[in-house]
C-alpha cells in the first residue's frame, strides 16, 4: 500500500489562509478585484480565501489542459474560457500549485493580453525544485517539493476532498495503486 503523511494540517492551512486573504486585502483596498480560479485544483483553496478577504469581489473560472509530453514543452489550452471581461480590472489569479511554472506562464502571457488594469498570482503551493518557466508569484501559502493530495489537490482525480494536505512518499506505488490511499478518509471521520 502507498504510504502518505500529513504535511500540512487543517489548522496549518487556516492560519496560513487567513493571512493570505489578510495579505492580498492590503494589496487591494478600495478596489475591487476579479479573483480567477484555475479549475480544478483551486476550488477549496478559493472557497476559503475568498472567505478571508473582507472586500468587495467577483470569482471567476478557467480551465487549462496541458498536453503530456516529455520534456514538458509548456503547450497548454484553454478548455474553459473567463466568462466576463477582465479589461481595467484588478485579476488575481489564484492557484493550487505552480510546479514547472508553464501552466502559469502561459495564463499570465494570454490574461495580460486582455489589458487587464493589474494581474497577481496568489498560489497555495510553490514547488521550485522543478521550475522550468519563471513566472511571478506574489503571494505563496506553503513551499514544498514534495508531491502533495489533498485540499483541492489530486492525484489522477482522487483525494481532493482530504481536508488537509498530505505528502506522497511512494509515487510509483500511487502510480500502481491510484486508490491506495483511501484508508486516509478514515482519519479524518469524527
Ligand atoms: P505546472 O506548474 O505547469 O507544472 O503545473 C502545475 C500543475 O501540475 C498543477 O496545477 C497540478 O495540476 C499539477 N501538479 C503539480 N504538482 C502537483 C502535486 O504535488 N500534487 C498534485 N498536482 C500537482
Ligand atoms: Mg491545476
Amino acid at each position: 500500500m502507498p504510504q502518505a503523511d500529513i504535511l500540512f494540517t487543517e489548522e496549518q492551512i487556516r492560519n496560513r489562509v487567513a493571512q493570505l486573504g489578510r495579505d492580498l486585502l492590503e494589496d487591494l483596498e478600495g478596489r475591487r478585484p476579479v479573483l480567477v480560479a484555475v479549475l480544478k485544483g483551486s476550488v477549496i483553496f478559493l472557497a476559503d480565501l475568498i472567505r478571508a478577504m473582507t472586500i468587495d469581489c467577483d470569482v471567476d473560472f478557467i480551465a487549462i489542459s496541458s498536453y503530456q509530453s516529455e520534456p514538458k514543452t509548456g503547450v497548454v489550452r484553454i478548455v474553459k474560457d473567463l466568462e466576463e471581461s477582465i479589461e481595467g480590472r484588478d485579476v488575481v489569479i489564484v492557484e493550487d500549485i505552480v510546479d514547472t511554472g508553464l501552466t502559469l506562464n502561459y495564463l499570465l502571457r494570454t490574461l495580460e493580453t486582455r489589458g487587464p488594469s493589474s494581474v497577481r498570482v496568489c498560489t497555495l503551493i510553490n514547488k521550485t525544485v522543478r521550475r522550468i518557466a519563471e513566472p511571478r508569484v506574489d503571494h505563496v501559502g506553503f513551499e514544498t517539493g514534495e508531491f502533495l493530495v489533498g485540499y483541492g489537490l489530486d492525484f489522477k482525480g482522487r483525494y481532493r476532498n482530504l481536508p488537509f494536505l498530505a505528502a506522497v512518499d511512494d509515487l510509483a506505488g500511487l502510480a500502481a495503486d491510484p486508490a491506495g490511499l483511501t484508508g486516509f478518509f478514515s482519519r479524518t471521520a469524527g
